[in-house]
């Protein structure tokens, strides 16, 4: 397996809004407790996978309030405060929790300006690198409470509260009439091998120097996930290149176009090595033909939407 290691590139650089990040990022979700609710399973761990990743290189971790709700930014601020210049955290508004962990819309423009607030307190940070809208049905037309949700968001860029404005969960719809309004930095949607629905948004952020930065790189928890990382063709290409199956699924997004950014998500240090070495396979041409050829297969039909994934969040 190809690990991390003193010195790698993390795959390069790309720009996520004013800022310029490794391509190989960490996502860290997975740091609080199952159903990404309550105390994380190995408080330990978790902050040693935190520190690890940035001694690592990594200068872009993502997060959300919701996540715990705050144990996942609370975990990071013990792990990592005072924050190293450079280091790029990007958080989510637009959801809560209830205290039995139901996930909440939270996306009145008043609801977002305090989702900011609220990570702002948990981080102990004065700004954030970017805060990503995070659309609770991405099927649903974009309109003037869109426009009202990003005009909040713009104003807490213009207040200094956020350098830049993301999308999350969204169509190209939702894509198009944001950068009528705004500057936007990433957009950050479901993607993977398994799950190629938002091909036309990734098309349209390349198109336009905007990062993608695809949630769920390794497949939708469960099912998809597994059958990702058992799959046959992943398994014999990973072998011939001396890689793991994660690698693969992992290298074949960084090698699809060079606006992609990566944060895949872990609880373990092991798994982080083997993901930010992910970075360091390349795939050759026979593994690129092979790849778009082959899908781990599905067993239902895809629906032609994004999905609305509340199963993800
Ligand atoms: N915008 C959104 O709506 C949205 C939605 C979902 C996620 N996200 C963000 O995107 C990040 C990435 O999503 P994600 O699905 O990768 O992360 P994730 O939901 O945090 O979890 C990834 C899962 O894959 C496992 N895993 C990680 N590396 C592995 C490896 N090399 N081999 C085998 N299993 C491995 C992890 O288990 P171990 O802990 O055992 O390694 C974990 O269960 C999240 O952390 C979150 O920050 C955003």
């Amino acid at each position: 397996m190809t690990g991390a290691g003193a010195g790698q590139d993390l795959g390069g650089s790309f720009a996520l809004g004013s800022w310029r990040v490794h391509r190989a990022g960490y996502g860290a979700m997975q740091l609080a407790g199952d159903g990404v609710f309550g105390p994380p399973r190995d408080r330990e761990e978790a902050l040693l996978v935190l520190r690890a990743a940035v001694a690592a290189g990594v200068d872009h971790i993502d997060t959300a309030q919701y996540y715990g709700p705050g144990t996942v930014n609370r975990l990071i601020r013990e792990a990592l405060h005072p924050y190293p210049d450079g280091l790029a955290i990007v958080s989510k508004v637009a959801a809560r929790r209830d205290p039995d962990g139901t996930l909440r819309r939270y996306d009145e423009p008043h609801e977002l300006r305090q989702g900011i607030e609220d990570n702002l307190t948990t981080l102990g940070a004065d700004r954030l690198a970017v805060v990503n809208l995070r659309m609770m049905d991405p099927s649903e037309t974009p309109g003037r409470q869109f426009d009202a949700q990003l005009a909040a968001l713009v104003q807490a860029r213009e207040e200094g509260l956020i350098d830049g404005i993301g999308l999350s969960n969204v169509s190209r719809l939702h894509l198009l009439r944001a950068v009528d309004q705004s500057e936007i930095a990433c957009v950050q949607n479901l993607f993977n091998l398994a799950d190629q629905r938002s091909l036309d948004v990734l098309t349209e952020c390349a198109a336009r120097k905007i990062a993608f930065v695809p949630f769920c790189p390794l497949g939708l928890p469960g099912d998809q996930r597994h059958r990702l990382l058992t799959d046959h063709v992943l398994a014999t290409l990973a072998a011939r290149l001396g890689a793991t199956s994660a690698q693969i699924a992992l290298a074949w997004l960084l090698d699809l176009a060079p606006n992609i950014l990566l944060i895949p998500g872990t609880r373990t240090r092991a798994h982080l090595v083997e993901n930010l070495g992910a970075a360091d396979v390349r795939l050759d041409e026979a593994a690129r033909d092979e790849l778009a050829r082959h899908r781990p297969r599905r067993r239902r039909p895809p629906s032609t939407t994004v999905p609305t994934t509340k199963e993800v969040l």
